[in-house]
């Protein structure tokens, strides 16, 4: 039995004392502990190794005190499982030097990923039994449209313009590559559910690039087949980044339990649009994690009254970033702590 269930609570909507907290990429970046690790291994090594990958887990539920832990991996495995190169550069972020560009391209892809992701698999249940019951383990993967974005474009970049303009000039490629990444990412959500995640969470990261049609056609549909085929196995939390115009149409689907939102929505807006159909995970910008702390952890207060404290999980607007000072991470964390209704 879990000794902090809050977030399991706050997804199936259940009265909690106060709001569960987590950071998006919690794991890694701004800590000490983990830059240390990052000088002796690099970055696919500190994926494919369970222990190491359970020690960067842990971290932040040591160090800060957070509600979850989230296993420490990244999206970019999906396309590496499905044989694509993938190079991670220190600093400069993923370089896949074959894109995909034709049908041929995604005929080569392979679907049955299971094989190729027993260590994430291993990590999971590793972590699973070292976390000793302390907070839930929530697993994650990329949406298929964020991934189809790395894919074709072969690495970060502002706008996507190539990955946009493959969906809109070649949209029979885009879906077949769309569906394709789908159903890789079934099966790895439900095995991550099966080796100890407790929930799992899907980073649209890039969706906020499509207009709101673009997104149902590219985005929300797969982003809901995989919720429909994982929901049964375990709760399900979308992160449709900066797709506001989704949150509706999303939340009416049973199969989501959750959806975060960033800085660019009121949370009171957002409670109006789901009419307390789904539990909102959100929205702190997380620059805002370098004001003073006692002003941060007012912030905070403000940003838990205006979604309210129940069927909320407290959270950041995106990932945190790696000069974040980890007194202010934890202030974050302690400021959630510490509200009282
Ligand atoms: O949340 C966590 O703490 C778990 C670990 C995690 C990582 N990546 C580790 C990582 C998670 C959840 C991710 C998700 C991820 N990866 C996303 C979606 C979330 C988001 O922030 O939008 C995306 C778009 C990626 C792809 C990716 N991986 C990029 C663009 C980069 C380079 C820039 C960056 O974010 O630092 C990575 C590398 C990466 N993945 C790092 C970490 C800790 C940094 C590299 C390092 O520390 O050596």
């Amino acid at each position: 039995m879990l000794k902090n269930d809050l977030l399991l609570k706050a997804l199936r909507k259940e009265k909690v004392s106060r709001p569960p907290v987590w950071m998006m990429r919690q794991a890694g970046r701004y800590l000490p502990q983990y830059i240390e690790l990052r000088k002796k291994y690099d970055f696919f090594t500190r994926v494919q190794t369970p222990e190491l990958a359970c020690e960067i887990t842990l971290q932040p539920v040591d160090i800060i005190g957070v509600d979850a832990a989230i296993i420490f991996s990244d999206i970019l495995v999906i396309p590496q499982a499905m044989g694509m190169t993938v190079l991670m550069e220190e600093g400069k972020g993923p370089l896949l030097p074959k894109v995909i560009a034709s049908q041929n391209d995604i005929d080569q892809l392979n679907i049955d990923v299971e094989g190729n992701l027993q260590y994430m698999f291993n990590a999971l249940s590793l972590t699973k039994r070292e976390i000793n019951n302390r907070v839930p383990l929530i697993g994650f993967a990329g949406a298929p449209f964020t991934l189809l974005c790395y894919m074709v474009e072969g690495k970060g970049s502002k706008g996507f313009e190539k990955a946009k303009a493959f969906c809109f000039t070649q949209s029979a490629l885009a879906h077949s590559l769309l569906s394709k990444i789908t159903a890789a990412t079934i099966v790895y959500l439900k095995a991550q559910l099966k080796a100890g995640a407790d929930v799992v969470q899907i980073f649209d990261s890039w969706s906020g690039m499509l207009s709101p049609d673009d997104f149902d056609q590219f985005a929300g549909k797969y982003l809901l087949q995989i919720a429909e085929a994982v929901a049964p196995h375990g709760p399900v939390i979308l992160f449709p980044k900066g797709s506001a115009s989704a949150l509706e149409s999303l939340s009416k689907n049973t199969a989501v339990s959750g959806i975060g939102i960033d800085w660019n929505m009121r949370p009171e807006k957002a409670r109006l649009e789901t009419q307390g159909r789904v539990t909102l995970q959100g929205n702190f910008d997380p620059i805002r994690l370098l004001m003073p702390i006692p002003e941060l952890k007012k912030e905070v207060h403000k940003m838990i009254k205006a979604f309210g404290a129940q069927a909320y999980i407290a959270n950041l607007g995106h990932g945190i970033v790696p000069h974040i000072p980890v007194d202010h991470a934890k202030a974050f964390v302690d400021a959630v702590k510490e509200y009282q209704e």
